[in-house]
Parts: C-alpha cells; sequence; structure tokens
C-alpha cells in the first residue's frame, strides 16, 4: 500500500549534516547546521549545565512524572521574564501566557496552530530570505505565507525601505513574522531606531508581531540587548507572540527546549488564550518532556548559575565573533577579498568588505552561489546550506585558512 511513495528530499540544513557524516575525508568541514562547536571542533556542553544536571540528579524529589500540557511553571515563568524582562508591565499584570514546547521549531508551530484557529487573519508575512523552515511550519499550520523584502544583495545590509513599502501594503492585521536578533540567515538586523519605525508602521496597520527568538545573546553578546526588539513591541501595550529556543543560547539542541508566550490586552484574555493553547498542545504531543526544561529552570532562578551562564554565552559569541575577523584577515591576506566581494557581489560598493565582520550571529551569508557552494563541498569537503550561507559557529582558528582557499578556489575558478 505504500509503493507509491516517493523519495522526499533531505532537509536543506539537516540534509548537510547527513552528507557530511557519509563524507570518508577527514579534512571535511560542517558549516551546515548552526550548532556551535569549540575551537578543538567538538560540540559543548555548557558548565552551567552540567552544574544543573548534577543538582537535578542529587534532588531525590525530582520524578519523571508528566508535566501539565503547557509544560513546568518555573521555566515558563522564568522564560517570559529573560525575553520580556522581569520588569515587563505585561508580566506584572498577568496578560502574558507563556507554555513550553519544543524548541523554536515547536513554539512556532503551536503558535501558527493557534493563530489558525482563533484569529481572524491568515497570512503570514516573513522576511525574503528567512530560515528555511519557517515557510513549512506556517503552510502546514493552515497560515498562508507571503514574503517581505528584507535583504539587500548589492547593499548586503537591510532593504529597509521595500521592507517599510511590504509592511505598508500588507492587508491590516496580517501577521508578521520577525527574527528577534541575529538574523537567519543573513545576520543582519535593524538598527533600535528602524525597530521604532517597524513598530510605529505595524502598530499603525494593526499587524501581529510574532517573534521568533532563536539567539537571544548571541547577537550582541548580551540577552538584555538581544531582546530590545521584542521588549519595544510589549511596552506599547499592544499584542504580539515570541518563540523562544534554549538550542543555541544553552546549547541544549537535543533537549528541545523552548517556548511560545502570547502577551495579551488582559489578564482575562490571556487565561482564555492559554486553554486553547492546551487545545492545540494536548492532542499534538500531550505534554513537553521534564529534562531540559528542568535545567533551564534551576540556572535561570538560581543567581550564581544564571551569572555563570552569561559569561558562558559571551564566550561562545566572541568566539563567534573572532572567527569572523579571522575569515575576514584570511581573505584579506590572499589578497582577494576586494576580488571576491567584486566578484560575488554586483555593484557592490569597492572597497568596502566590512560586511564579513559586521554580521551578526552565528551566520554569515558569503553571496557564495549554488554552484559555488557545490564546488566548495566537491573539492574542499566544506558543507554549507546552498543559499551560501556559513556556519560561524561550527569555524576554528585550525579551518580558517582551509575555508579561505576554498573560497577563493570557488570564486576565481
Ligand atoms: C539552523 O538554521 O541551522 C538551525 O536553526 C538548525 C535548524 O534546525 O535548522
Amino acid at each position: 500500500v505504500f509503493s507509491h511513495v516517493v523519495q522526499a528530499p533531505e532537509d536543506p540544513i539537516l540534509g548537510v549534516t547527513v552528507a557530511y557524516n557519509k563524507d570518508p575525508n577527514p579534512i571535511k568541514l560542517n558549516l551546515g547546521v548552526g550548532a556551535y562547536r569549540t575551537e578543538e571542533g567538538k560540540p559543548l556542553v555548557l558548565n552551567v549545565v552540567r552544574q544543573a544536571e548534577q543538582m537535578l540528579v542529587n534532588d531525590q524529589s525530582q520524578v519523571k512524572e508528566y508535566l501539565p500540557i503547557i509544560g513546568l511553571s518555573d521555566f515558563n515563568k522564568s522564560s517570559a521574564k529573560l525575553i520580556f524582562g522581569a520588569d515587563s508591565n505585561a508580566i506584572q499584570e498577568n496578560r502574558v501566557t507563556t507554555v513550553q514546547c519544543l524548541s523554536g521549531t515547536g513554539s512556532l508551530r503551536v503558535g501558527a496552530e493557534f493563530l489558525a484557529r482563533h484569529y481572524h487573519e491568515h497570512t503570514i508575512y516573513i522576511p525574503q530570505p528567512t530560515w528555511g523552515n519557517h515557510p513549512k511550519i506556517f503552510n502546514l499550520a493552515g497560515l498562508s505565507v507571503k514574503p517581505y523584502r528584507y535583504y539587500n544583495p548589492q547593499t548586503r545590509g537591510l532593504d529597509f525601505q521595500g521592507l517599510l513599502e511590504d509592511l505598508g501594503a500588507a492587508p491590516s492585521g496580517a501577521i508578521v513574522l520577525l527574527h528577534a536578533c541575529a538574523h537567519n540567515p543573513t545576520g543582519v538586523d535593524p538598527t533600535l531606531d528602524q525597530w521604532e519605525q517597524i513598530r510605529q508602521l505595524m502598530r499603525s496597520k494593526g499587524l501581529l508581531p510574532f517573534f521568533d527568538s532563536a539567539y537571544q545573546g548571541f547577537a550582541s553578546g548580551s540577552l538584555d540587548a538581544d531582546a530590545q526588539s521584542v521588549r519595544m513591541f510589549v511596552a506599547d501595550g499592544g499584542e504580539c507572540l515570541a518563540a523562544q529556543s534554549y538550542a543555541k543560547n544553552m546549547g541544549l539542541y537535543g533537549e528541545r527546549v523552548g517556548a511560545l508566550s502570547i502577551v495579551c490586552k488582559t489578564a482575562d484574555v490571556a487565561s482564555r488564550v492559554e486553554s486553547q493553547l492546551k487545545m492545540v498542545i494536548r492532542p499534538m504531543y500531550s505534554n513537553p518532556p521534564i529534562h531540559g526544561a528542568s535545567l533551564v529552570a534551576v540556572i535561570l532562578k538560581d543567581r550564581d548559575l544564571y551569572n555563570e551562564w552569561t559569561v558562558e554565552l559571551k564566550a561562545m559569541a566572541d568566539r563567534i565573533i573572532s572567527m569572523r575577523k579571522q575569515l575576514f584577515d584570511a581573505l584579506q591576506a590572499k589578497g582577494m577579498a576586494y576580488k571576491l566581494l567584486f566578484i560575488l557581489v554586483i555593484h557592490c560598493t569597492p572597497g568596502d568588505w566590512s560586511h564579513i565582520i559586521k554580521q551578526i550571529g552565528m551566520f554569515t551569508f558569503t553571496g557564495l552561489n549554488t554552484e559555488q557552494v557545490a564546488f566548495m563541498t566537491r573539492e574542499y569537503h566544506i558543507y554549507m546550506t546552498s543559499d551560501g550561507r556559513i556556519s560561524m559557529a561550527g569555524l576554528n582558528s585550525r579551518k580558517v585558512p582551509h575555508l579561505a582557499d576554498a573560497i577563493h578556489a570557488a570564486v576565481t575558478s
């Protein structure tokens, strides 16, 4: 009965790891998935996570019972404070409902399912480009996905005018997906002034913000600074949704820990919204897993662990920034930075190479095209997504010359 089933393609991001794992060549380098690696090229379990795990092991009161449908209460409260700020009016007025979900993807999906059932407008505008999973998540939840201009390949910066025009032309009430910080894949974020203009435009048109916050702490190294965009929208008293992931900033990738918050106008509305979120979650996966959320709750509630976490987070962010600098220097040292940019970017302003170090977060959006990426994989065993995105978090000092060689060959051959 299944003989008609056709082979599906690998996922454009996770499939890169599948291909990498099959490659027997020892020089191979995986810059596909956005997962942090140490300078030794190894996955990192944060010290605070190890400590929290030890505390949980020693705590005899820890059991493996089902969590409530909306997850661990301490985790939800701490997550809301982390993104909205401990002094947030919306939290103090109980206008926020937060539910534990399966990392960022699960939070987006639960939010999208809720909107499809209970929100009058079913169109969601997503930035062009965006994380490859976004359109799939929203489509499958029953929303209709439309792009808004975001990235300008000529300037390698934000297409702010295009963004304002497209959101300005969106039907009133439409949902708008916003990357809270460290836009994936471009590494290009609006400035705070631009965020303020986006906020004013969206509020004046009644557009509903849906934030994806997967990199809080990774853009600037500061958890508060990276939540500014979200907090601006909450401070004005309006509604919004926010999906949080602890995959990157706590290194809890495989634990699938995240949260969806919906900020409402009143506490009463928030409570009814929460009751409907339970109706979404229960038939989907019943209730979320306990371990990862317990770790996050321990870390967020313990002042010492929290402080130690911010130090470890900053160290990860700093290593990524240092990789940007080293790659930039290596390309310049080869005397080819100018050539690289000139070849890759039609009309690129000659002499301005700074975008490599200006981009924010885990990724560099190189501008390498599909053929050049395929060439680098074939000839240099360097794995990356076909849109030319490089995970800087997967790079280390020893591999920088190899990557610079590969880029050089790709753009000159
Ligand atoms: C990425 O963009 O590489 C990450 O968000 C991992 C993923 O799930 O795609």
